[in-house]
């Protein structure tokens, strides 16, 4: 099983490396939890490799996913759009059965074999656009098979339950049928455990099975802490960020130097909560490394999108 990495700080370590490629992962989370910021760092992670980014958007218009791309500090995304390499299918409003049914296949068809990334957020509008429940198992299993033709799918759910355990009616159907599924639990009313993500399964893997708590942090986006901490965190961090990263500058590619650099200009001490400096540091390098050149400014060209797909861009 070949494994990708996710662009979500922190989490590879818990997928056993990484999500499967050509699989399919669910996202499961309250309002505000961050499922919108985990798959944009999904897709962003593959665009910064050259590899194609489909952005399907369910509830929200292209408009503002960008701008809440742009806010997070990921303003580079605009040019992704203007090279073709990411594309946005805006699906709000539509019949998702007859989306999925009708639509969705001649889009596979076009771009089956890309081995793209492919975010669909969030899935939920297509699960009440059916009521029968045999008929949603249907739909669902039909519209990810179809997608993984394509590339790796990340799906986002949203979570209605008040006991935020996954017990909702409405996650069961899509937690059988993806290959993973990870818990974004976000309670408010639990100071200091507010943000905690579990993975509840991922198919042939070795995974973690604890809660692990996360933050969100502009320039960055999730990053999942370790959680086996012992010692309060220090003062200061993003300088010791800094600091640490420059000690070890020699090892890291220059492009990717720049873009972590670049990411610590949103962050402020507050943000990081009680991450260490080296838990980001290690989350990040283990994000990134050991890497073949990365970019496209490291080397690698970006692939020219075939003339059919981008004709089909909307
Ligand atoms: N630009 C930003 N800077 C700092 N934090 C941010 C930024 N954008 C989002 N966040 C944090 O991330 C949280 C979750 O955002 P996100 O939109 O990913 O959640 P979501 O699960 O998709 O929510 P919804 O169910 O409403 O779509 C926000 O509530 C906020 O705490
Ligand atoms: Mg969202």
């Amino acid at each position: 099983m070949k494994k990708i990495k996710s662009g979500v700080y922190g989490l590879n370590p818990l997928l056993d490396g990484g999500i499967n490629q050509g699989s399919t992962t669910v996202v499961i989370g309250c309002a505000g939890a961050g499922k919108t910021t985990f798959a944009t760092q999904f897709i962003r992670r593959g665009l910064e490799n050259g590899q194609e980014g489909i952005f399907v958007s369910l509830d929200e218009n292209k408009e503002q996913i960008v701008k809440e791309a742009v806010e997070m500090g990921w303003g580079e995304i605009l040019e992704y759009i203007d090279d073709g390499l990411l594309v946005f299918i805006d699906a709000s409003g539509k019949d998702f059965s007859r989306f999925i049914k009708e639509e969705l296949p001649g889009f596979v068809d076009e771009w089956k074999g890309a081995d793209a990334r492919i975010v669909v957020d969030p899935l939920t509008p297509v699960i009440w656009a059916v009521e029968d429940r045999y008929m949603q198992r249907d739909l669902l299993s039909f519209m990810f098979k179809q997608m993984r033709r394509v590339g790796t799918v990340v799906c986002t759910l949203e979570e209605h339950s008040s006991a935020g355990d996954l017990s909702g009616e409405e996650v069961v159907i899509p937690m059988y049928l993806a290959d993973t599924v990870i818990h974004l639990r976000y309670r408010l009313a639990e100071p200091g455990l507010e943000r905690m993500l579990k993975v509840a399964k991922c198919r042939s893997s070795r995974h973690s099975e604890h809660y692990h708590p996360y933050r969100i942090l502009r320039g960055f986006g999730i990053v999942v802490e370790r959680g086996d901490r012992e010692t309060p965190p220090p003062r200061d961090r993003t300088e010791e960020i800094k600091a640490l990263l420059a000690r070890k500058r020699g090892e890291i590619p220059q492009a990717i130097y720049r873009r972590i650099h670049k990411s610590l200009d949103y962050v402020t001490d507050q943000d990081l909560g009680d991450l260490t400096p080296e838990e980001v540091v290690e989350a990040v390098l283990d994000e990134y490394m050991p890497e073949e050149k990365v970019g496209p400014k490291a080397g690698t060209p970006r692939p020219t999108p075939r003339a059919s797909r981008s004709g089909r861009r909307r």
